[in-house]
């Protein structure tokens, strides 16, 4: 966000936590994203604030680890279950959908715009014992080829990101951690000193938010104007999940 603030791009922020964050140029809205009603309110309250919405960054996403059988604990607390299925299909894809939708009819209706999903590198590969994650950013690689194909007429540009290993975000959790230990056979300490091992990452480092950040810049301005439906890894090299 700090990134387009300072390119004098006004933001409006959809999240379900509120960061407290909030100013002239900066709107922020405590909206979950699978809400049609609250997305919907949202949106209008962002064309109310600042006219009009030229781009959209459907960033919203979580991250449950699990294991589709988990040998040492049947039906336990670290096996995919339904209502885990259920939470992480709503949050990364029914809450792209929404938000894309209700902000793709402003874009269409003017004839200018720019949708940016953000997948994961783990989508392109998969990602043992993170399956149900993998599975919807795979689903975010094909939402955006497919609205860049259905869009482009209007000049809807479609585009995705796809991260890989990232520095600490709000996504690291306790229980984030425990499940990532547990599933792989680790301590949370074990998983917390893995972080700074990049062995996977021809770049040899983890990839800064920053870094995503100036991709988006790039993708909303007029220099990316012919790149659509395709999605950017921004992963140091990395390419398996
Ligand atoms: N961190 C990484 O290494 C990494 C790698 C690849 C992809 N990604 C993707 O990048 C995106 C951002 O992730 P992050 O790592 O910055 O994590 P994060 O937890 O810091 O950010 C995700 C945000 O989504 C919000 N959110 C969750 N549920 C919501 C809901 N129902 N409605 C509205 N907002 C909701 C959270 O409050 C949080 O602010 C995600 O889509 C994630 O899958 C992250």
């Amino acid at each position: 966000m700090d990134e387009l603030l300072e390119l004098g791009v006004n933001v409006a922020n959809f999240d379900i936590v509120d960061n407290g964050e909030q100013h002239e140029y900066l709107l922020f809205q405590k909206v979950d994203v699978t809400s049609r009603e609250q997305v919907e309110a949202a949106v209008v309250a962002t064309v109310e604030r600042f006219g009009t919405i030229d781009a959209v960054v459907n960033n919203a996403g979580i991250n449950i680890p699990r294991l589709l059988i988990d040998l040492k604990d049947p039906y336990g607390k670290y096996e995919l279950d339904d209502a885990t299925f259920d939470k992480i299909i709503m949050i990364n894809q029914k809450g792209l959908y929404l938000v894309s939708q209700a902000v793709g009819r402003i874009l269409v209706e003017k004839k200018n715009g720019v949708i940016i999903n953000m997948a994961s590198e783990a989508g392109l590969e998969g990602s043992e014992r993170q399956s149900a994650y993998a599975a919807t950013k795979a689903a975010v690689y094909s939402y955006t080829r497919s609205w860049a194909k259905e869009l482009g007429k209007h000049n809807v540009r479609v585009v995705g990101i796809a991260p890989g290993i990232m520095e600490a975000t709000g996504l690291r959790t306790l229980a984030y951690e425990e499940a990532l230990g547990y599933t792989r056979g680790k301590t949370v300490d074990e998983i917390r000193a893995g972080y700074a091992s990049t062995s996977t990452t021809p770049l040899g480092r983890s990839g800064k938010l920053s870094e995503v950040a100036d991709l988006v810049a790039y993708y909303i301005s007029d220099r990316a104007s012919y790149i659509t439906g395709i999605t950017t890894n921004v992963a140091g090299g990395k390419t398996r999940g």
